[in-house]
């Protein structure tokens, strides 16, 4: 039987996931989102066009089966406007696009209370406003409604009344029960040959010799158990999350290969220690371009950090580095690395749970001679300049992981597989 290769953000999001899984989707015939909604933006550029997947997995674009599994939360207008985007492009989705029947559905209240709590929270997450929580909270509180409900569509309306009744009533908001109603009628039929039981489908396939990707979404530190509570997302974005998000058990997991920016992003607010300011920050955000893919909100930049990446690579059990945006630090005369935390002047051998520390910690920062010439037309790793090939190593030997493939571009070609 073929092992399952994961993909796994291994920052704060966006480290170009969806880059890494567009090109392995061609040794794949399944590519799987196992985790997350539409707060995600994985953005793959094909020939200066640009495409951003929010629900439906990178591999699209490889003609490739993809499925949205039952760690994940959907909302199908977002979904039906991604599908006629794809097609009005010319790829062919309804056909290779199949969803779990035990993902969560969100409805348009969970994004009102989504907006609600953003607005009256003290201490404001900074959101995507995609209905994230308030979805995953009606998961756990097990009264979600799941997407294979919409084949029994009779059960599929009263409970949709209930719930709208009944968060009418906590939150004081109004819902139009009757649009949302008539909505769904319309999508139980759109969709209806989409809905797979998807946990036995992924377990046929891969007794067929089926090879399955797994897409990661959002990254390490976002995760709902072990990123920076509570300044995460509501799921488990972990390589864990990978099996609780399809049903593959964890013996069948292979490879799993941890997405690191060559410098580190935030959207969304929390603690970031090796955050910049000033024209530093301005340039990296400038070059990397980096504006969330999801919101447009200017993402936070600062240094590389191999404190979380050591942390990344421990609980994902990465087994290899896609190092991307190498290209970003091109013009950089010198380049700063994050080493180690210290707290009350002793050095930290973990990655703190308390924010209170992880605001105070103080770095131990290395600085590296930038190599300043471009890397975006190298094929060869040998071809990439001294410099460069001394940043690639010193983040191996702080995390003890090999880099096996570095971005230095945007486009599918832009990546040098390090052998
Ligand atoms: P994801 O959410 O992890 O898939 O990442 P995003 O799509 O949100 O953000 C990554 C951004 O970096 C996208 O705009 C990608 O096109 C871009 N990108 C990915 N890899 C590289 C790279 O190696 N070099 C450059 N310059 N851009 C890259
Ligand atoms: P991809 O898959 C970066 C962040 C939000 C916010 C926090 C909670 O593109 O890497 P949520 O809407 O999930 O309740 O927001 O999580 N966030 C992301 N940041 N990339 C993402 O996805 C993200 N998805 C959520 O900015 O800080
Ligand atoms: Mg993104």
């Amino acid at each position: 039987m073929n092992k399952v290769t994961a993909v796994i953000g291994s920052q704060w999001g966006d480290e170009g996931k969806g880059k890494i899984v567009d090109i392995l989707a061609d040794k794949n015939d399944i590519i799987v989102r196992a985790n997350g909604g539409a707060n995600a933006g994985h953005t793959i550029f094909l020939k200066d066009k640009k495409f951003i997947f929010h629900l439906i997995p990178s591999g699209i674009l490889q003609g490739k089966t993809c499925l949205i599994g039952n760690g994940c939360v959907v909302e199908l207008n977002t979904l039906e406007e991604e599908i006629r985007e794809l097609e009005n492009a010319g790829f062919a989705v309804r056909e290779k696009l199949k969803i779990s029947d035990r993902a969560h559905l969100i409805f348009s209240y969970h994004k009102k209370i989504d907006a609600l709590e953003e607005k009256n929270k003290h201490k404001k997450l900074g959101t995507t406003l995609r209905g994230i929580g308030p979805a995953f909270a009606d998961k756990s509180s097990r009264i979600g409604i799941r997407v294979g409900l919409l084949k029994n569509f009779s059960i599929f309306e009263e409970r949709l009344r209930k719930n709208a009744h009944r968060h009418e009533q906590s939150f004081d908001i109004n819902i139009d029960i009757e649009k949302e109603v008539e909505l769904h009628k319309k999508f139980a039929n759109e969709f209806n040959d989409m809905i797979v039981d998807s946990v036995d489908f992924l377990h046929q396939s891969l007794q067929k010799g089926k090879k399955i990707l797994a897409e990661g979404a959002q990254g390490m530190l976002l995760d709902l158990d072990l990123g920076t509570y509570p300044y995460v997302t509501s799921s488990s974005t972990t390589s864990a999350g990978i099996c609780t998000g399809t049903g593959l058990p964890p013996r069948v997991i292979g490879e799993v290969i941890g997405i690191l920016k060559a410098y580190t992003t935030r959207v969304g607010e929390g603690p970031f220690p090796s955050e910049l300011s000033g024209d530093e920050e301005e340039k990296l955000r400038e070059i990397g371009q980096e504006f969330g893919a999801t919101t447009g909100r200017p993402r936070r930049c600062g240094w590389f950090d191999a404190v979380i990446a050591r942390y990344a690579a421990k609980v994902n059990g990465i087994t290899t580095w896609n190092l991307t945006k190498l290209d970003v630090l091109d013009s950089f005369a010198e380049i700063k690395i994050i080493k180690n935390y210290y707290f009350n002047n002793q050095i930290m051998t973990s990655f703190p749970a308390d924010l209170e520390i992880l605001q105070s910690v103080k770095c131990e920062t290395i600085t590296l001679k930038g190599w300043e010439k471009s890397t975006s037309s190298i094929k060869n790793f040998n071809d990439l300049p001294l410099e460069a090939k001394n940043y690639i190593a010193t983040i191996e030997e702080f995390t003890g992981v090999k880099i096996g493939f570095i971005g230095i571009g945007q486009e599918r070609d832009d990546m040098i597989f390090k052998v």
